[in-house]
């Protein structure tokens, strides 16, 4: 599928055909190609729990103020930062050379040695995995919705992540059996975008009344 295509096509679908299942190496194509995700310095400060046990599904679901998608699809992924990202560079930087092993190993556990730095980055980190597993769904034929809407203690628990690996997105992932709802607004170029400066809506710094 084009990107183009992709990024128009992709929404948040909430109906799945429950009976649908996802094979072992779906999942394993879907994975292997989040991990080219950038995350910084390399440190790969993620991990993913792909839940495809009904019963699991079942009880996230609950937890999720029962959003009846986190049981219908065929996968629900729950995206986890690993706050001490930054104390595994030697697993991260395997193939690096000698000096940029040197070099960030130094560095990088004193850059995320702040609670609310290592928290922001897994968030960052999540955020763009989470946007090139929705990608890449839909160019397996499969829908998907981002979620946030669960409660990250329960979720935590019934996966079993450890306390440094807070759940940080969960996705669905699945066949669409209804497509999502209309669009609900677009903010305006205006709106969101400034050029050199904040405020400035053309490059030219004129106004552009058309
Ligand atoms: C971080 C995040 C959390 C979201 N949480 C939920 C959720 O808990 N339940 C839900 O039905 N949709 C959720 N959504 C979907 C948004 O409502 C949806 O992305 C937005 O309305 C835009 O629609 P679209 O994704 O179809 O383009 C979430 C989206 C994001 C990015």
């Amino acid at each position: 599928m084009e990107l183009l295509d992709a990024l128009r096509q992709r929404r948040s679908v909430k109906a799945y055909d429950p009976e649908h299942r996802l094979s072992e190496d779906e999942i394993r194509h879907l994975m292997a190609h989040v991990a080219l995700t950038p995350t910084s310095f390399n440190m790969q400060n993620w991990h993913f729990v792909v839940v495809t046990d009904q019963a699991v599904q079942d009880e996230l679901c609950a937890a999720a103020w029962n959003q009846a998608q986190v049981k219908e699809a065929s996968a629900t992924i729950i995206c986890a930062g690993n706050l001490d990202g930054h104390n595994n560079m030697e697993r991260t930087l395997r193939k690096a050379p000698d000096a940029v092993k040197e070099m960030f190993g130094g560095m990088v556990p004193g850059f995320y040695s702040n609670d609310a730095i290592q928290r922001d980055e897994a968030v960052r980190t999540v955020g763009l995995a989470g946007m090139t597993m929705m990608l890449l769904a839909k160019d397996m034929g499969y829908d998907t919705c981002p979620m946030i809407g669960f409660d990250p203690t329960k979720v935590a628990e019934i996966v079993g992540l450890p306390d440094d690996h807070p759940p940080l997105l969960m996705i669905t992932l699945g066949k669409a059996l209804s497509p999502a709802h209309g669009r609900m607004g677009l903010l305006d170029f205006e709106e969101f975008v400034s050029m050199n400066r904040f405020g400035n809506h053309s490059l030219t710094g004129e106004v552009n009344d058309s």
